[in-house]
This record gives C-alpha cells, structure tokens and sequence, in this order.
C-alpha cells in the first residue's frame, strides 16, 4: 500500500494521505538555520543547534504523536466552523489534501468547505528566517469571510533545560510586539544578544503570546479558544509559554486568491547594540527590520523560493543516471544525494527519532558523511574536516562527538571507541579523490580545540594510524576500546546495573578484547593513508604503513578467519564472537563486509567464501541482517547489543548502514547481479509498495530495517540520519555504476547487473563536465573506455587537454 507517488520531474514526494503511519518528514534548511516538517505540519526550528539554540518547541514521543508545529487554521467567519489545512493539530476530514516534500521545502494543502489553502515552507539560503506562504482562495460560489491564523510556541532556547527546569523558565518568558511582529527575548535581558521573531505580511486583525491566552484552560492546539472564538486576544507573556500567533481576516469574492507570508526567524545582535534606547531593555530592531520587511514581499519570497530551486538543480546535477532502473535513478539523482545533505547538516542529532538534545555531531558519523557529500559543497566539506579534526586528541583517539554551536568536543557523550580515529582519515581521502585539493593536509589543527597545540592536518592523519597499532591486542588485532563501528558491541564495560548507559558507563581499560572489525578497518584506512603518502612523494612512509597493513592482513587472515567467513571479536575473556563456536552471534555482517571491502581475502578464495557465507547466513527479502542468530538473551560480556530484543537494532536487524559494505564487498568479486539485488532490497523508493509494512518515509533510507527474529520483520525505524545515506549512495555510485573519484582522477568501472544493456550518466568532477555512455557488449565487467572517440588506457580517466571543460566517455562493457 502507498500514501503517496513520486512526482520525480519536480523531484518532489507527493503524500496523499495524511495519516500516514508515522509522522513523514522534510528537512528545511541547508547551512544553519534548520527544521524539520512533518507531512501535517509538525516539526520544530533550530539555529545551528538543536540542543542549545532551538527556537520552536516539540513534543516528541507524544500522543497523539507529531505534537508542535507550524500550524495554520482557517475559521469560516459565518459558520464559525474552524480547521486546519494541513489536517493536524484539528484533524477535521479534508478533500484534496496532499504534502508535496521538495528540495528544502514543503507544501501542505486541501480543501474545505469550498476554501482551498496551501501553505509554502522553506528556508531562503543565506538567511535565519523561514517562510510560510499561505494561498487562499475561495471556491465557492458566494464570498466567504475567512479568519486565517497562524501560530508557533517558541522554546526558550536550550531544549534541555525548557523540557525539565519550569520551576525558572515558567518565570522568564518576555515577548515584544512592534508593528504587529512578535519578539521573542527570552534571556536577552541577560546573557543572550539573540532573540526570535514571527511576522505576518498582512494587517493583522489580532495576536496573540500567551499559549493559555491563546489555547485556553485545559485545551490543546486541536481547539484553540481564540480561533475557535474568532478573535485572538493581544496577550503579551510574562513567563509560563510564550508563542507567537497572528489573526488575518480574508473577505474573498468567488474565485478570488489571497496570499499571506508569514516568517519566522532567528537574529543575533552586536552585544553594544543589544537596546535601543541603549540604556532600555528594549530590542534593538534596526539591523533585523528591514530583513523582515524584505522577505513579508510576496515577490520576494518568491525570488527565494526560486534561488532555492535553482541551488538544489545545481546540486543535484553534479551526479544524474539514466539506468534502466526507475529506483535506483530516483534515489541516486534526487532523494539519495538530497538525504546526504541532511546527514551532512545535522549529523544523527534531530529528526523523528532524534530528539535533539541527545546528540550533536558525531565523529565517526560526519567523517562517513562526507563520502555522500564531498561532490556537492567541497567548500563545506574542507571546513567540516577541520572541525572534526580539531576535536581530535593528541592520543590519535577522538571524542566521540561534538556541539555544532561550539565546535567543542563534548566528553560527557562518551569516547575511547577504537575505529573512530581511522574515519578521518577516510573522510580526507574522499575530500582529496573529489577535489585535488592537497593544500588541505598542510592546514594547522590544533588537539583537542587547544591553541598552541596545531600540527598540520597529515599529522592528525599520521596519529590517527598510529593509534590502533599502539592498542593492539593478545593475538596482534586492534583493541576494542568502548566499542567499535558497532556502538553496542560493548565488552568492555559488563554492565549489570538497571538504567546506565553503555555509551557512557564506566569502561574497563581492557588489554585483551580485540576487534576484527578495526582490523579491517586499519587495513582499508591504511592504504588509504599509504596512497596520500606516497602521492606526497613520502615513499618511505607510504612504504611502512603498506609494511603494517600487510602485517595486519595476515593476523586477519590467522587469527581473524572462522573457517567459512570473518570472525567479528574476541571478547574480555579471549573468547570468540562471531564464530561457528558460538551459540548464538555465530556470523556478523560488519567484519565480514569490511574486510572484502578492503579487499581481504580477494587473492585466496576467503573473500569470495565470506560473502556466500553473508549471503546464506544473513540475507533475507528485506535486506542483509546484523548477525546470526539473535542474541535471545542478555549477555554481559557484550553489552548493548544483547539487550536490543532479537530482530531489532544492533541485535540482528538489518542495519541499512552496513548493507553498502556487503555490497561494495560483491563488486569487488565482480558480481554486480548480487550487488544490486542487495541494492534494491534496502531502496526506500523500491519498498513504496508495502509502506504499510515498512512505515518509514519511502523517499529516505532508515537506520534499521526490523530483521527475521523480529515479529515484525520489514519495519523499518530511525529514517533521515543515518550513516546509510552516504554509504549507500558511495556503493551504489562509486561501485555498482562504478563512477569513482580517486586521487589520480575520475575512474570508471561499472559493476553493474548482466541484465542491463548499459547506462548513462553525467558527472561534473574537478571543473570538468562528463557525458558517460556505458555500453554492455558482453556479460563481464572488463571496460575499454573512448574518450571524445579516441581509446584511452586504463579505467581512469586523463585530465582533458587543451582546457576542455565538456568531454564525452564512452565505455564499452565486455
Ligand atoms: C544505538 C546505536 C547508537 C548508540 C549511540 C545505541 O543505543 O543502538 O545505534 O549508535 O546508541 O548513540
Ligand atoms: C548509530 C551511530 O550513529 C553510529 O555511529 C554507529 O556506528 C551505529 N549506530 C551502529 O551502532
């Protein structure tokens, strides 16, 4: 069952329904005023970060659920009847009701009672403001007296601490209103110099700041008193729950269209110039003014609205396919690459399931995001690098995560895991393949944000390596350390206290818990940093690191191989995990994925066994899952993971994030059948059809698929911010169509299905525009590539001479 289509030449997502199973949602903003939009209008706004800046408030894991939004009602001024057009918070039957989810921004609509409304949402680039516009236009027969409103509740600021500490913040809450915008100055008495702001284009027959005075005792948004009443009431808040909501009445002759803006921002003030009069309290409005003013033009709203699409046709048109497949087209061209965006900007920390306070940026997280992203905005990519970068510490090791508001690493979120160092340098090298832009590695970076501490980012790089080989275990494989990739995995910490965290808890320095995951992980990094190196002319360098990775190569091979595929761990005890010893845990995707990825095992034979064994032991309809079998009980000497009930999360539920790495792992084997089967298993767009099974967003990939233990195998949970979108776009485009940004140039190698007869493409890579033609003249993946019709040789493919900015390749599969 559907709840919608794919409007794919608006490169839109139209939901038609809107009680969809969960709330589905649209990410406004790209750079750093952010929110998110439920398809009924829920959702919430944030500067730069969700936790310490969030300007709406949200209730989440409420009922019902997707509570706080951007709501507008509508009230027949004669019938007194009230609704709202996005169907929530009133939940009034509609007609024609359809959520079109864009590129940054969304259009909510229907029809009732003869009077159509569609509200706009989106974001401006370049500004901390957003915009609603909101069209009326009454399709009746007679004229019609409409009231429309619009509301917000604002937050006051740190989400935290509005959602727990009301003893203070029922006390605190100031509003101002001048020229009918209301100001939200929470705190700007104080410490702050920012404030918030709601302004609506039209004369306003009314507002309203007080959520009681608006609501009503004991009434929720479904029956505000005021809209219902007609009238909103001039309340201005002090203290309990400051919002912002606007009156604007319509008389409308049949036929007739009215539009109203409204916007909603976020502004900061010089500290000197907080007041006006400077020794008042009074906000000092003159800077923010004339941005309101310019954006409640209709006209100009359009104009951005406008500039926003033609930034994302820019984006998107970087990378677009043309392959017999309309899934992985769609994915691929738009919703895939826009999802990277989304991973990119806001990391794991705010969506449906992240509730934004728990979380800021991650390292690992953001360092694989920007394998899905480098192609897009390199400029950001380079900046975000250098953040992440600082955050390191002088061990190599990393904190675990990072506030996006200040740049610093937050301790309290947990560290020590072991793999986290080896991500940077992974996410530098895709930096380096897309950009050629090698200055990056000479960039002074300081440790741990302290000044005086900066080294060039290679040696952030070089410590990063070091890292693992100075926590090698018993049998020569990496430490754990608190966990690696896989956050639950925890065998250090044997935890068998109610309530803590195993994040966070405290965790055994242990000397013998190895993982094989890191292993390969080193390997793959390795040679990685090896190539940088010795593009670097450092021969000797590159050479040691090869020297290690060998070495790491063949303790995989002894000590890390089960016989039929990787082994994943060896636990505080020295025992194994994931091997046919075990009772249960017997065989685990990330060892065996990673370690072909790197190209493990590819010369004798124990790549190729390792995926048939993935492949017979893991795969299912609804894609590959984490391990088998479950963990049917909870195991102290593993941690998180065995407390996930079997089928869930990282207790054997198809952990969509990994399912890239089996992927890539096959096309490395050159099996592009098995690659895009595994591909199209996962395909959100590819599941539309049994969204009432899967209940997640179908234009999105989710972190977790519910796996076969699970009663309810094929559900997915967690969509938007997973590290699933840069890896599957990555092994989907760099290794299934085989487009591959390397440091020498752009590579072309296609693994792709026997079936297809070929594909096309176009890539802008380094300032060069590719036109690809891949032809299938034979079933194999060998590939003899023509550039403007001469042959070249190799896969990759030479700078084009003579300053060529347009270039066609022809490949020819045999
Ligand atoms: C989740 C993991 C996540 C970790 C850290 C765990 O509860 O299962 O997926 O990585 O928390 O936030
Ligand atoms: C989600 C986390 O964000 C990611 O860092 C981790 O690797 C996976 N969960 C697996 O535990």
């Amino acid at each position: 069952m559907k709840y919608g289509y794919f409007d794919d030449r608006n490169r839109e997502y139209v939901i038609t329904q809107p009680d969809t199973p969960l709330p589905w949602i649209n990410y406004l903003g790209c750079q750093a005023y952010f929110g998110i939009i439920s398809n009924t209008a829920g959702g919430y706004s944030f500067y730069r970060d969700a936790c310490l800046r969030r300007l709406t408030r949200y209730r989440y894991n409420n009922a019902p659920m997707d509570f706080g939004g951007r709501y507008v009602y509508l009230r027949d001024d004669e019938s007194r009847e009230f609704w709202s057009p996005s169907w929530q918070p009133t939940r009034h039957a509609l007609e024609d009701y359809s959520c079109r989810h864009g590129m940054g921004y969304t259009v909510i609509g229907s029809t009732r009672s003869g009077i159509e409304a569609h509200t706009r949402y989106f974001v401006p680039l370049d500004e901390n403001l957003e915009i609603w516009q909101l069209t009326v236009t009454n399709r009746r027969a007679t004229r019609a007296q409409i009231s429309a409103f619009a509301s917000i509740e604002f937050c006051l600021w740190d989400a935290q601490d509005d959602a727990t500490n009301f003893q203070r913040n029922l006390n605190i809450g100031e509003v101002e209103v001048e020229d009918g915008v209301i100001y939200h100055k929470t705190e700007y008495r104080e410490r702050r110099n920012h404030f918030a702001y709601f302004a609506c284009s039209e004369p306003g027959a009314g507002f309203d700041t007080q959520r009681e005075a608006f609501l009503g005792p004991y009434r929720g948004w479904d029956s505000p008193a005021a809209v219902e009443a007609g009238q909103l009431t001039s309340s201005i808040a002090h203290g309990w729950s400051p919002i912002g909501a606007h009156q604007v009445k319509l008389d409308l002759a049949p036929g007739e269209t009215r539009q109203i803006v409204f916007v909603l921002g976020y502004h900061e003030n010089p500290i000197a110039q907080k007041f006006d009069p400077p020794n008042s309290q009074t906000i000092n409005k003159a800077l923010v003014k004339p941005v309101i003013a310019k954006y409640l033009d209709p006209a100009e709203a359009d104009a951005a609205f406008e500039r926003l699409r033609q930034y994302w046709a820019g984006l998107l048109d970087i990378f677009q396919v043309n392959t017999p497949d309309i899934h992985t087209n769609r994915m691929v061209n738009i919703w895939n690459a826009y999802q990277c965006m989304a991973t990119f900007n806001i990391s794991r920390s705010a969506s449906f399931y992240e509730s934004g306070i728990g979380r800021g940026l991650g390292f690992r997280d953001s360092n694989q995001d920007l394998l899905g992203f480098v192609h897009m905005v390199p400029a950001r990519a380079r900046e975000r690098i250098l953040d992440l970068a600082a955050t390191q510490l002088a061990t190599g090791g990393a904190y675990h995560q990072y506030q996006p508001l200040t740049k610093r690493g937050n301790n309290h979120i947990g560290g020590g895991f072991n793999d986290d160092p080896h991500w940077l340098i992974i996410g530098v090298s895709a930096y380096l393949k897309e950009t050629g832009d090698w200055s990056i590695l000479d960039e002074p970076v300081p440790f741990d944000n302290e000044h005086g501490t900066e080294k060039p980012l290679y040696e952030h790089l070089q410590r990063s390596f070091r890292y693992t080989l100075e926590r090698l275990g018993p049998h020569g494989l990496p430490l754990i350390g608190r966990a690696d990739w896989n956050d639950c995995l925890n065998l250090n910490c044997l935890s068998d206290t109610p309530g803590q965290s195993f994040q966070t808890t405290t965790n055994k320095e242990g000397k013998v818990a190895e993982s094989v995951f890191i292993a390969g992980l080193f390997v793959y990094a390795g040679r990685e940093l090896a190539d940088i190196a010795s593009h670097r002319r450092l021969n000797a360098e590159a050479a040691e690191y090869l020297a290690e990775v060998a070495k790491m190569e063949k303790v995989i091979l002894q000590h890390g191989w089960d016989g039929e595929w990787f082994l994943r761990a060896y636990d505080d005890f020295g025992a194994k995990i994931g091997s046919k010893e075990c009772e249960e845990g017997r065989i685990f995707i990330e060892s065996n994925g990673f370690c072909v990825l790197a190209g493990i095992g590819l010369k004798n034979g124990k790549a190729a066994k390792a995926m048939a064994a993935t492949h017979k032991y893991l795969s299912t309809k609804h894609g590959i899952v984490l391990q088998q079998p479950a963990y049917s009980r909870y195991y102290l000497n593993l941690g998180e993971i065995s407390s996930y009930p079997p089928g869930y999360k990282e207790n054997a539920g198809i952990f969509c994030h990994v399912n890239p790495w089996v992927m890539i792992g096959e096309t490395r084997l050159g099996h592009g059948d098995q690659a895009h089967d595994y591909y199209s298993r996962i395909n959100p767009s590819a599941r539309e059809e049994v969204s009432e099974l899967h209940r997640c967003e179908p234009y999105v990939y989710a972190q977790m698929i519910a796996g076969k233990d699970a009663p309810t195998f094929g559900e997915a949970k967690n969509s938007w911010l997973t590290g699933t979108a840069a890896w599957n776009y990555y092994a989907i485009v760099q290794w299934i169509l085989g487009v591959r940004a390397t440091l020498d140039g752009l590579e072309i190698a296609p693994v792709i299905p026997k079936s297809w007869p070929g594909f096309t493409a176009t890539r802008t890579f380094r300032g060069v525009a590719y036109n690809i033609t891949i032809e299938r003249k034979g079933e194999g993946n060998s590939i003899a590539l023509i550039m403007d019709g001469v042959p070249i040789e190799g896969n990759i493919v030479p700078p084009p001479s003579n300053g060529r900015k347009t270039v066609s390749i022809k490949g020819i599969l045999t």
